[in-house]
C-alpha cells in the first residue's frame, strides 16, 4: 500500500482524485455565489430573504460545515502531491532546463508546463480570499460569534478596483490551471483513448470557462452594486453606510 502512494501511477491517481473533488467544490461554490447576481437581476441584492443569503444559510448547516475539514484535507493533499509530482518529474527529466532541448516539452501547453506555478499563485490568493470571506463568516460561527452579512462582504471586498483586479487575475490563473487539470485528470486515471482525450480537452475548456466566468460575474456585479444605483438600492444603502462607518 505504501508503494501505491509513492508509485508514479499512485501519485497521479491521488492528484487527479483530489483535483476532481476540488472541481466539484468550485462548481458548488460558484453556483451559490452566482445567486448574488440573480439577486441583482431581481432587485433583492442585500435583502434578508435574498437567494444568496439562503445559499449561505444552507452552507452554514452543520451537515455542510462538517465537510470543511474534508475540503481543507483535499486542498492539502492536492498541493503537497502537486509539488511532490513536479519535483520527481523534474529529477526524472534532468532538471529545470529540460524543455530547452526536448521535443516532448515543446508539445506540452503553457498551462501544462506551469501547473505548479499556477497552483502556488492560486493558493496565495486563496489565503487572501479566506481573510475576506471565510474569516468573517464560518470562522466567526466556530468561535461562537455571529457571521457577517454576506452581501456586505461582497460590497466591501469588490468596491475596491484593485482588489477586483486581483480577483479577476486569480480567476484567469484558475482557468489556466483547470484547462489542463481537467483532461489530465482523466488521463491519469487511465483514460487514454485519443478520441476521448480530444473531447475531454474541449469539455475541460467549457467547464473551466463556466466556473471562472461565473466567479468573474459575481465580482464585477459586486463592484457595480457598490458604485451604481441599482434596483437593490434600498437594501444596499444601509450596508454601504455600515462599511463607511468601519473606516
Ligand atoms: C467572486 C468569487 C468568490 C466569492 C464571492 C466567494 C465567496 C466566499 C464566501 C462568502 C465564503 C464563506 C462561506 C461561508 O463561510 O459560509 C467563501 C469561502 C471559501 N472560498 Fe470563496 N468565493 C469566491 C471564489 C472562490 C474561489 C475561486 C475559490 C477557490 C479557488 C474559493 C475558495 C473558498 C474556500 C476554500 C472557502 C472556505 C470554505 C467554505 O467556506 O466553503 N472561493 N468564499
Amino acid at each position: 500500500m505504501a508503494n501505491f502512494f509513492t508509485s508514479s501511477i499512485g501519485r497521479k491517481f491521488i492528484q487527479s482524485i483530489s483535483g476532481a473533488f476540488l472541481i466539484v467544490f468550485l462548481i458548488l461554490h460558484m453556483t451559490i455565489n452566482f445567486f448574488s447576481v440573480i439577486d441583482s437581476i431581481k432587485g433583492t441584492f442585500g435583502a434578508p430573504d435574498g437567494l444568496f443569503q439562503k445559499g449561505c444559510d444552507f452552507m452554514s448547516l452543520p451537515i455542510v460545515t462538517i465537510m470543511v475539514p474534508v475540503l481543507a484535507l483535499g486542498f492539502l493533499i492536492h498541493i503537497i502531491y502537486g509539488i511532490y509530482l513536479t519535483v520527481v518529474n523534474l529529477k526524472a527529466r534532468g532538471g529545470i532546463k529540460r524543455y530547452e532541448s526536448g521535443s516532448k516539452g515543446k508539445a506540452d501547453s503553457w498551462s501544462a508546463r506551469n501547473m505548479v506555478v499556477l497552483g502556488l499563485v492560486i493558493l496565495g490568493v486563496l489565503i487572501f480570499h479566506l481573510t475576506h470571506f471565510w474569516a468573517k463568516m464560518q470562522l466567526q460561527e466556530f468561535i461562537g460569534e455571529e457571521a457577517w452579512n454576506p452581501y456586505l462582504l461582497i460590497l466591501k471586498t469588490f468596491q475596491s478596483p484593485v482588489i477586483l483586479c486581483v480577483y479577476l487575475l486569480w480567476f484567469v490563473a484558475i482557468w489556466l490551471h483547470l484547462n489542463h487539470g481537467f483532461w489530465s485528470m482523466f488521463q491519469s486515471i487511465g483514460w487514454n483513448n485519443q478520441v476521448w482525450l480530444k473531447r475531454l480537452k474541449v469539455i475541460g475548456i467549457v467547464v473551466s470557462s463556466l466556473i471562472c466566468l461565473g466567479f468573474a460575474c459575481v465580482a464585477i456585479n459586486g463592484y457595480i452594486e457598490a458604485h451604481c444605483t441599482t434596483a437593490s438600492a434600498q437594501y444596499i444603502q444601509p450596508l454601504l453606510e455600515q462599511i463607511a462607518a468601519m473606516k
